[in-house]
């Protein structure tokens, strides 16, 4: 965590972040979120990961899907190096007060609120009226994912800022009306050189799971040769790499290459413009991706083993959702109290 990152001064510094098993997982997911994740195992906080399955059904899985899925999305974290042993590692259905202090947030929450969310407009699109219930109270969900535990610090990747603002909002909001400061109010942590990553054929848009075009993605399942030739073919302009960072305002494509081996590589921009700068494409591409090979395919192996091993994972998953529970259980239970449902 940076030394910038400040926290309710009151909370024990508690990191969580959860991400969707809506099938498929992308070089994006692991640069923006995975990465970080367990590198945020080694600042001697308590960590929380999750699978959020019930943001999943927001919109329609299939249900063997949801579950090959779920379980694949638990191997990505394992391989990645979440360490089951240091971090709280389960799924979101399993631990029953995130969906109870959701409730409570959907009557803190407002309409306005949840209408002005970006992804509710990406996701809904024109046919509102359509939509679940539940993919319009996406965000309290949310909410309650991270403040079931008091988690103070949550890394994600830059899409999901509008979210957290959310979050912060609900907590304030809480604790104004029933007039006490009980939820923290939660710090995004989003660093690093990779918040953003953009698809290879399209330097506007993010990568996704969801683009009809596997070209516009890096897929952490790919073996090398794939990794190759969508690096190969990925859009680019015909000019060489600048030496600055400033040389690539509005060069999105190389942009998001460079940052793409910054994030792999572990240094800044800068350091890869310094080695980098002049070069053609011709000669990068192949660098980044060897660099990415190198790094990809020893978790894409790792997580082949682990989908062969379904009840190592599930009893990682099992252990982790009885952990978590005996942080949830006593917040929400306080949580009922303030409310007067309880005591
Ligand atoms: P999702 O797959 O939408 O559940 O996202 C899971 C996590 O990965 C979130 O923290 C996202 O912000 C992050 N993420 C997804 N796509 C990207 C991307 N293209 N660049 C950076 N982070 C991403
Ligand atoms: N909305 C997040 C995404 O799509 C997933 C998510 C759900 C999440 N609950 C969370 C992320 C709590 C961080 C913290 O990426």
């Amino acid at each position: 965590m940076s030394e910038g990152v400040q926290s309710s001064p009151a909370f024990t510094p508690r990191v969580f972040s959860g991400i969707q098993p809506s099938g498929g997982l992308t070089l994006g997911n692991y640069l923006g979120a995975m990465k970080r994740f367990a590198e945020m195992q080694n600042h001697g906080f308590e960590t929380l990961y999750c699978m959020v399955d019930m943001h999943a059904i927001t919109v329609w899985q299939d249900p063997d899907a949801l579950r090959r899925q779920t379980r694949e999305l638990a191997a990505g974290y394992l391989a990645s190096g979440i360490d089951p042993s240091r971090s709280i590692l389960f799924k979101q259905s399993q631990v029953a007060e995130h969906a109870q202090l959701a409730w409570v947030f959907n009557c803190v929450a407002r309409m306005g609120w949840m209408k002005r969310m970006t992804q509710w407009k990406d996701k809904a699109g024109k046919n509102q009226e359509n939509a679940s219930l539940g993919l319009f109270a996406y965000p309290a969900l949310m909410a309650a994912d991270i403040l079931v535990y008091h988690a103070t610090h949550v890394p994600v990747g830059e899409d999901q800022k509008q979210h957290l603002e959310l979050t912060r909002d609900i907590a304030t909001k809480f604790n104004h009306d029933f007039g006490q400061e009980f939820f923290p109010i939660t710090e995004p942590v989003i660093e690093g050189a990779a918040t953003r990553v953009m698809s290879l054929r399209d330097g506007s848009k993010k990568m996704s799971k969801s683009d009809p075009s596997d070209a516009s993605r890096i897929n952490m399942t790919d073996n090398a040769d794939a990794i190759a030739q969508k690096i190969r073919k990925a859009k680019t302009d015909p000019d060489a790499l600048p030496s600055e960072a400033k040389g690539l305002d509005d060069r999105p494509e190389a942009r998001n290459l460079v940052n793409i081996y910054a994030a792999l590589s572990g240094q800044s921009v800068d350091d890869v413009l310094r080695e980098v700068g002049g070069k053609p494409f011709s000669e990068f591409k192949p660098m980044l991706s060897d660099l990415a090979v190198d790094k990809l395919s020893p978790i894409s192996s790792e997580m082949a083993r682990l989908m062969r091993q379904p009840d190592e994972i599930d009893a990682i998953l099992s252990d982790g959702a009885e952990r978590a529970r005996l942080i949830a259980a006593p917040i929400l239970k306080r949580t009922y109290e303030i409310v007067g449902m309880t005591g």
